[in-house]
């Protein structure tokens, strides 16, 4: 992988929202000094396509996991193919995984969500890899799960949405807090704060593209190139250059996912 290159490290460019133009957005990444794109799996059939992906393209990289908002009763079989695709040495992480209390109301399905959660974390640690999650209105349960049943486990709080309190804790169990397009909103709220109290050296940049597009193309289409316009509002919002931004998050990211190249 280029040095002095940013990271995009959770995109979802296997999404058919690129099938007319993938090719392009690859190329368009590597125009924009963009080093590296890792795919997050959603599903076992999304993980199989980020893992292609990651065969195809030099640049790509996947996570492979079930999203919480696409939990199903998980088996041992399932588990084990998600295993299998993780044996292949460009899939960083398992991910994403996690809980989604915003768009699940329904008490029995939360609890399976939470059930597959900690089987996926299981399944990280035995396999020694790190996780991606997603938390969207789940802050509670997702610490108590990562605290009590993600012990050796280090992994990203991704579209981080939580309070200072609740970024500083994970920083503390040596978890990194990724941002993307809300930093760049005008109404991001507590973001700018917490970006700037936590150390850099805990911070990834992303844009969970396609959705999320940071301003100035906010409503566009998301795609790896704009995580630039991330980083730029993270170093404003530090007070330093894009430069250094630009090397502390990918020494980061290289940091936590350490299959990255
Ligand atoms: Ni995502």
């Amino acid at each position: 992988m280029k040095e002095n290159a940013l990271i995009d490290t959770h995109a979802h460019i296997n999404s058919e929202q690129f099938d007319q133009d993938r090719g392009k957005i690859i190329t368009n990444a590597l125009e924009n000094n963009i080093g590296a794109i890792i795919n997050m799996g959603d599903t076992i059939q999304s993980s199989q396509q980020c893992v292609e992906l990651a065969e195809q393209y030099a640049i790509c990289y996947a996570g492979v996991g079930v999203h919480p908002e696409e939990a199903f009763d998980m088996g041992q079989q399932d588990l084990d193919q998600l295993a299998a695709l993780a044996q292949n040495n460009k899939v960083v992480c398992i991910g994403e995984i996690g809980l989604d209390y915003y768009w699940e109301k329904d008490r029995d399905k939360r609890g399976l969500q939470r059930r597959i959660f900690i089987q996926q974390l299981d399944l990280a640690r035995q396999l020694a890899l790190p996780v991606c999650i997603h938390n969207r209105e789940a802050h509670g349960d997702t610490m108590e799960i990562i605290k009590k049943e993600g012990k050796g486990i280090r992994g990203v709080m991704h579209c981080f949405s939580g309070s200072l309190e609740t970024a500083l804790e994970l920083v503390k169990l040596g978890w990194y807090i990724g941002v993307d397009g809300p930093l760049t909103f005008k109404n991001a709220a507590k973001l700018p704060e917490i970006v700037r109290q936590i150390p850099l050296e805990r911070i990834l940049v992303e844009t969970d593209c396609p959705y999320m597009a940071p301003s100035p193309m906010r409503g566009k289409r998301n795609e790896p190139a704009f995580v630039r316009y991330v980083a730029e509002k993270l170093a404003e919002f530090r007070g330093v250059d894009f430069e250094e931004i630009q090397r502390q998050t990918t020494i980061n990211a290289k940091a936590l996912y350490t299959r990255l190249k």
